[in-house]
């Protein structure tokens, strides 16, 4: 095999890599308000349980299908399995595409707002729920915030995977981790905040039910980058001197952590301020900047300019793994070099993300609504919703049910379990070796089964299994 594949120059630069990777806007619009609504500390357990039974195993899969294959998906399971298997990684290539597509479109947003509290006078709006309509509603503006937005990941996937994706992620999350406290300590300080902790973390174990334990489990995959070869794609960059094992405990705790904290920026800001709770793109762009606003006009500006700097620099080391996957792929297989690889496929994703931009307001057709024309799970939606759910919700756990079925019964755990002991000598006839053989062979399987089911039917057939 070939040890002429450059990589990361360290194992604390694939960890920064792939904790850039997994730590993305999930972790702060997303992951806060869904404990806070569904039960706190409860709900919290659950993901935790989550991060383990699967997130934790199916990233030490993949990672070590990549390190074995030193491959990007499709060769991974070109090489270990057939042209049928391949398929998957396939798929995986595609869902590079089409989340990255979408995801750029609101980082693009993201920095949009950087721009305009830092340096513009967003915060003197009057109405920001109207200035977020107007503002996804055309695309003017956010064609180029979104170009730039590509334009500067592609940049840094162009400088490789040692000048380019682990220089920018080791000096990137120590930023995002500086500003997260910052902001943190900022808030905690605010009158009225405490109770914001408490809202968002004291455990309700009535709001459990199984609606809630499936999001859960999406997603902690989505948040760990899980399912679409991602870490394969990351893995194959490693030494085989590197401790996966260890490596993957580290990456899901620094995503954790990070998720964890930003609740505790969101939720005490949100008390302190006497905001409604939202969640989703309302959470960020609309209650937010009224908390930003009433700070006053210097320090809304710092705090609110800060914030979206964090969202941006997270949404950043999140969009170049996703770029990565479809550019290993057209460098590994159809040998193309990885400039032209990176101006095609980022150029491709850009297009491609295009109707999705048109989709919140511009294009009343792609936008959902009376007039829309897609649709789909017995109503009309958006582009960017049919692409997220095509693409995320449900490919990404088939793809991990496909992986952890493929490791499991046709690479085999015997294998798996080779390739990770380079790195951990003791691991054979250890516990953790059982853990993971077990978890990968049925656990995973089975839950992630169950979750691109129960998201199938419920996105597309408006079937749920709760109400
Ligand atoms: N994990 C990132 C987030 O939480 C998103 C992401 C980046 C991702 N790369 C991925 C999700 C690969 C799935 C697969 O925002």
């Amino acid at each position: 095999m070939s040890t002429t594949r450059t990589g990361f120059s360290s194992r604390l630069g694939f960890v920064a890599a792939a904790a850039g990777s997994a730590v993305g806007l999930g972790n702060i619009w997303k992951f806060p308000y869904e404990t806070a609504d569904n039960g706190g500390g409860a709900f919290f357990l659950i993901y935790l349980l989550c991060i383990f039974l699967i997130g934790f195993p199916v990233m030490v899969g993949e990672i070590s299908l990549g390190r074995h294959t030193r491959s990007n998906p499709y060769g991974a399971y070109l090489k270990t399995g057939n042209k049928n298997w391949a398929l998957v990684g396939i798929l995986g290539v595609a869902c590079g595409f089409m989340i990255l597509s979408f995801y750029n479109v609101i980082a693009g947003w993201a920095f949009g707002y950087f721009l305009k509290i830092s340096f513009g006078d967003l915060l003197n709006e009057a109405d920001f729920g109207a200035f977020f309509g107007s503002y996804v509603g055309q695309i003017g503006e956010l064609f180029f915030f979104s170009l730039a937005f590509m334009a500067i990941t592609a940049f840094v996937v162009m400088r490789g995977v040692q000048k380019g994706i682990e220089s920018a992620a080791k000096i990137l999350m120590p930023v995002l981790l500086a500003i997260l406290l910052g902001l943190i300590i900022y808030a905690l300080t605010l009158p009225g905040s405490w109770e914001g902790v408490e809202y968002y973390l004291k455990p309700d174990f009535s709001k459990l039910n199984l609606d809630v334990i499936n999001s859960a489990m999406g997603h902690a995959f989505f948040s760990l980058s899980l399912g679409m070869g991602a870490l394969i794609t990351y893995g194959s960059y490693i030494g085989k001197q590197d401790n996966i094992t260890s490596s993957a405990a580290i990456v899901t705790v620094a995503d954790t952590g990070v998720a964890f904290l930003a609740g505790m920026l969101l939720l005490p800001l949100m008390f302190a301020m006497d905001l409604e709770a939202a969640q989703g793109p309302s959470l960020i762009f609309v209650v937010l900047p009224k908390a930003f606003a009433e700070m006053g006009p210097i320090v809304g500006k710092v705090v609110g300019g800060s914030f979206f700097l964090l969202v941006c620099v997270a949404a950043l080391t999140s969009t170049i793994s996703l770029l990565e996957v479809p550019v290993s792929y057209f460098v590994d297989e159809r040998k193309w070099s990885r400039g032209k690889s990176v101006s095609v496929v980022a150029a491709v994703i850009f297009l491609i993300g295009i109707p999705s931009m048109m989709s919140q307001g511009f294009s009343p057709a792609l936008s959902g609504g009376e007039e829309g024309i897609i649709n789909y799970g017995g109503k009309t939606q958006d582009f960017l919703t049919l692409v997220a759910d095509a693409f995320s919700e449900v490919s990404l756990p088939l793809g991990g049910l496909l992986m952890s079925l493929f490791v499991a019964f046709r690479w085999k755990t015997a294998n798996l379990s080779d390739e990770i002991s380079k790195g951990n000598p003791s691991y054979k006839g250890s516990t953790l070796e059982k853990f993971i053989n077990i978890a990968i062979s049925y656990v995973c399987p089975i839950i992630l089964g169950f979750i691109f089911i129960s998201n199938l039917l419920e996105k597309f057939f408006g079937f749920s299994f709760m109400h």
